[in-house]
């Protein structure tokens, strides 16, 4: 399975003209580009064509179900206001849902929606046995209660595991889902055969949604029971940490989910490494990362922004919310 995939990223990379072999090359016999002053540009690690392939796999697995009889799995999704980021991200993933045969609905609400409001359109999705998954966009109004509200999510159909209860379960590595944007990160890194197992990996950014949870699968046990466990030394780098450039520098695989646009330049990148970048900024209009793009000279492969974790995440949404239907079946 991993070499079929390590053969499918190659097709990619050869595809966008790269020429692979020769940076496989360097990589088993121990060359170092920095030191010989020749840059080979990183592999562009190509999220959009890899969560196609995973997005095909689900829908062929919701056909499947609905053959067998079974309800289509359905998505609730709560937009709260008009924050124009949001309004994207909830598109595309309602988008994904319907291609893939998963059914959606949207539930625009007014930027000064209350919080009882609200708390009562969660109760009634709870109790719908047609909704399998339930995803309140963030993030929310400053007058909302954003705890009070992810609390009041029934957690088994918390597909943004966002739920203290799912939290917990991840951490305690009996996971009931993996979170969407850390599991995007494992499959794009599983998928492409890059190992995370005994890898020095350097995560920066502490968020809920993204950092800490992204941590916590990266040193998780694999087991049966938890297959996207990294097995992996993980180091979660922060605001408040000190000399940020030498702690990045020591990665094998450097992911960055901070939310500074260009943070992470070609200095911090130990030459070689894997680099995944998580950031979704507006910088002049345009959708830019974390990492800036001079990154690309030091680093084996990189993930580009748009075209890269971000469709990876909308595809484990979807993954989420038939795993949500399947349990739900018994
Ligand atoms: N805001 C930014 N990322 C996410 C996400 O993955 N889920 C939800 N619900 N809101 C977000």
């Amino acid at each position: 399975m991993k070499l079929e995939w390590r053969a499918f990223a190659l097709r990619v990379i050869e595809a966008q003209g790269v020429s692979h072999p020769r940076r496989a090359h360097a990589h088993r016999s121990g060359w170092n580009s920095e030191q010989h002053g020749v840059h080979v540009p990183a592999i562009r690690l190509d999220g959009k064509l890899l969560a196609q392939t995973i997005r095909g796999e689900i829908a062929a697995r919701v056909a499947e179900r609905v053959a067998d009889g079974k309800h289509a799995p359905g998505l609730a999704a709560i937009l709260v206001g008009d924050n124009p980021a949001s309004r994207v991200y909830v598109r595309n993933k309602r988008k994904a849902c319907e291609e893939a045969g998963i059914r959606s609905w949207l539930f625009p609400l007014a930027a000064n929606v209350s919080q009882r409001d609200l708390l009562n359109l969660i109760a009634e999705l709870n109790a719908n046995p047609e909704v399998h998954g339930i995803l309140v966009q963030l993030p929310l109004p400053p007058h909302l209660d954003e705890k009070a509200v992810i609390d009041a999510v029934d957690p088994t159909i918390d597909v943004d595991c966002f739920h203290p209860e799912n939290v917990g379960l991840l951490a305690a590595g009996y996971p009931r889902f993996y979170p969407c944007t850390p599991h995007g990160c494992l499959q794009m890194l599983r998928r492409t055969g890059v190992e995370t197992a005994g890898k020095e990996v350097v995560v920066v950014g502490r968020s809920n949604i993204v950092g800490k949870p992204l941590a916590m699968m990266l040193v998780l046990k694999r087991t049966e029971m938890n297959p996207m466990g990294g097995d992996a030394t993980v180091t979660l780098a922060h605001s408040q940490t000190k000399n940020l450039a030498e702690v990045c520098r020591r990665a094998e695989i450097l992911i960055a989910a901070v939310g500074v646009p260009g943070l992470i330049t070609a200095g911090m990148v130990r030459p070689g490494a894997v680099v995944l970048d998580v950031g979704m900024n507006t910088l002049d209009g345009k959708l830019v990362g974390d990492v800036h793009p001079g990154v690309a000279e030091v680093a084996d492969s990189l993930s580009p922004v748009p075209g890269g974790v971000g469709p990876m995440t909308i595809a484990m949404l979807l993954e989420n919310t038939l795993r949500a239907a399947e349990m739900l079946d018994g």
